[in-house]
């Protein structure tokens, strides 16, 4: 058994209110890496929980008549419940109003003092609530706002005392050139380069205007002093450790690998380093910063309302296939807008054509040929092409995950069905069945059943109860040793008793959420609304339509293959435009004032091809094509390049 150990942590969320897909996506990942890390025999320590001091939660508690602790608790309860429905599989859930973790923060406070990085002074600078962040006045936008979330922020001026992040600006500088894969994606590292060598400012890191936070180490006699947010929560990596206590699982220290949204990189890659040199506490190792789910183009978040709750999502369409999606859909690292039509083509396409089916191709076979019995005997004799195939790919995926490259490990994941499919269209086993060849049908049928066992031992991390299905189905176990005889050392499962299972992945035919932001929670707004300056909060919108109702229009890329003008009418052009169907449809369009016949021919236009034919001038029209019109005249709408006719525009 290795002694490698890994220690993987999501942030730990505010309390400020519930859970969106977002908090899912960093604690699915998170979760994915413990599992896949379990699996491979690491001893590994999974950590979330949740962040609970702050003027942020003492003020959401003030909006709903509660005191903070009794918010917290609530909220936190809620996240914790939410994970556990989720199956995710945290060592620990840690509250930073836990009594271990606030004798952790003092005790390190005190150790900073002692080294000489901490003084006292008074602050004067702005303020965001919702970020928990300072600011000077040059980084705010007009002069108000703050430049992460846009809301209002306040001018501050109070005793402080300061944590001398100046000082660390070389040793920073240091660390991230010879850790040059400590950010990930490393793309994101340039930003916090840039940031540190414009200069480090000494950061407050107590606060006096109110009370809901860790108190200062009594010796300072200083009890109107709480901590700020960020440096208590940011310690809950460490206290959970045990920091400041019983110490028990301080040698996963230096194997942290922090799972962050972009929007707390600065936080991670930055104070914390600082905050752990001062401790004299080993470094993470990886700081990775995922991108933010977002809707119409605004990041998802609590404090706007605009969220989408994941669980309404899995019950919907499933855990296990939610999970699947949100890491394959979007590249880490990058912004994704979720969409219920982009989860239904995952499940349908990915899921249950490639997967389900395949599974549903070896039960058929072993039960119609082999009387569910097969065994790999001549596998290697009539495959080893395959089979060094799909070693190559299972070769391949392991350092996708590690570099959080969720999207490539499952797309490469991918080519191992494909071969698998291919294979059984290539080697056609009912043709060998018919010319009595058993003893190569039976070969391609267990070649088969050996691909999806190594691909369902791969998928565990991702999608456990359903790759427990197939394995169910296939007869044998995902667990180390597993692992360990079919993927190190590529062993071949040598027989299989198969059993029928219902099939995993039953075709999704419409949208089964009402829109893809369910339920906004009900917040009191009145506080918030002040704050807010985004524009888009006033913004009307006439006549709304759910997402649901838009996507029942069918809009494609048609190209012109014929236009005439209509005789007697001012207005109207036919036109005959192909959309790659059988024939071309007839499509009569009012844009005669703006466009000669002849000048349309060949050109691509948008097309409303649902909509019901109707007759204008004793003529169908099968269709509608896409234009706009302001007082500068009439202008199709067509694709920016070149698309090939039929693509579906959405
Ligand atoms: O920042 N898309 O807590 P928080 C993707 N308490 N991920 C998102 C997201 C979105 N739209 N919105 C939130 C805090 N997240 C601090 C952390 S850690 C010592 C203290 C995820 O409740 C993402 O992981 O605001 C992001 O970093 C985190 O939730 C912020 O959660
Ligand atoms: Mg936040």
């Amino acid at each position: 058994m290795s002694c490698n150990k890994i220690y993987v942590t999501t942030p730990i969320y505010y309390v400020n209110d519930v859970a969106h897909i977002g908090h899912a996506y960093t604690t699915i990942i998170a979760d994915t890496i413990a599992r896949y890390s379990r699996l491979i025999g690491y001893d590994t320590f999974f950590l979330t929980g949740t962040d609970e001091h702050g003027q942020k939660i003492a003020e959401s508690a003030a909006t709903r008549g509660k005191t903070p602790k009794e918010y917290a608790d609530e909220i936190s309860g809620k996240f914790k419940s939410l994970w556990d429905d989720f199956n995710i599989s945290y060592d620990k859930f840690i509250r930073t109003t836990d009594d271990y973790h606030i004798t952790g923060v003092k005790q390190a406070f005190d150790k900073m003092l002692k080294n000489g990085d901490i003084y006292k002074g008074e602050y004067e600078g702005y303020y965001c609530v919702s970020c928990e962040t300072f600011f000077t006045k040059t980084q705010l936008i007009d002069d108000e706002f703050c430049p992460d979330c846009g809301k209002a922020t306040r001018l501050i001026k109070e005793e402080s005392y300061f944590f001398k992040l100046s000082n660390y600006q070389d040793k920073l500088l240091k660390f991230y050139e010879d850790n040059p894969n400590f950010i990930l994606p490393k793309s994101r590292r340039n930003e916090v380069l840039r940031f540190v060598e414009g200069g480090l400012r000494d950061l407050s890191i107590t606060r006096t205007s109110f009370e809901w936070g860790v108190r200062l180490p009594e010796h300072l006699e200083d009890s109107n002093h709480v901590m700020y947010v960020w440096l208590d929560a940011l310690l809950n990596y460490v206290t959970a450790l045990g920091y400041g206590g019983s110490e028990e699982n301080m040698e996963f220290t230096d194997k942290k690998i922090h799972i962050v949204g972009k929007d707390i990189l600065r936080f991670h890659a930055i104070y914390w380093p600082a905050f752990l040199m001062s401790l004299d506490l080993k470094m993470p190792k990886h700081i990775a910063a995922h991108g933010w789910w977002t809707r119409n183009g605004e990041k998802m978040s609590k404090s706007k309302g605009n969220v989408v709750n994941p669980k309404e999502v899995a019950d919907a369409y499933g855990l296990e296939n939610f999970r699947y999606f949100m890491l394959r859909e979007v590249p880490f690292g990058q912004d994704g807008d979720f969409s219920q039509r982009a989860l239904i083509d995952r499940i349908n396409s990915d899921l249950s054509n490639d997967l389900g089916n395949l599974l549903n191709r070896v039960i058929g076979m072993s039960g119609k040929y082999f009387e569910f019995k097969i065994n790999s005997d001549e596998v290697e004799k009539f495959h080893s092409k395959e089979l060094r195939e799909l070693e190559e790919i299972i070769d391949s995926l392991e350092p996708y995950l590690y570099d959080m490259q969720t999207h490539r490990y499952l797309e490469e994941l991918w080519k191992a069905l494909s071969l698998a499919n291919h294979s059984i269209t290539t080697y056609e086993p009912w043709v060998k069945m018919k010319e009595s060849k058993k003893d190569e049908a039976m070969a391609l049928v267990a070649l088969v059943a050996n691909i999806l066992a190594r691909v369902s031992i791969m998928l565990n991390a991702i999608m456990p109860k359903t790759t427990q299905t197939i394995t169910d189905a296939l007869g044998f176990e995902i667990n180390s040793d597993s692992f360990i005889k079919y993927i190190k050392e590529k062993n071949l499962l040598n027989e299989f008793n198969i059993k029928k299972v219902p099939p995993l992945f039953p075709k999704i035919e419409e949208a089964r959420l009402e829109s893809p932001e369910p339920k906004i929670e009900a917040k009191p707004k009145k506080e918030e609304k002040k704050q807010t300056s985004e524009p888009k909060d006033d913004l009307k919108i006439d006549g709304i339509i759910k997402i649901d109702e838009f996507f029942k229009v069918s809009l494609k890329i048609g190209r012109v293959i014929h236009a005439e003008e209509v005789p007697k009418s001012k207005k109207l052009l036919k036109l005959q435009v192909d959309l790659g169907e059988e024939r071309p449809r007839q499509i009569l369009a009012g844009i005669k004032e703006y466009y000669k016949a002849d000048d349309l021919i060949n050109t691509q236009v948008c097309v409303v091809a649902n909509l019901k034919p109707a007759k204008l001038m004793g003529m169908l029209s099968e269709g509608m094509v896409l234009a706009s019109n302001d007082d500068e005249g009439l202008s199709l709408i067509r694709p920016e390049k070149t698309k090939k006719v039929g693509t579906a525009i959405k």
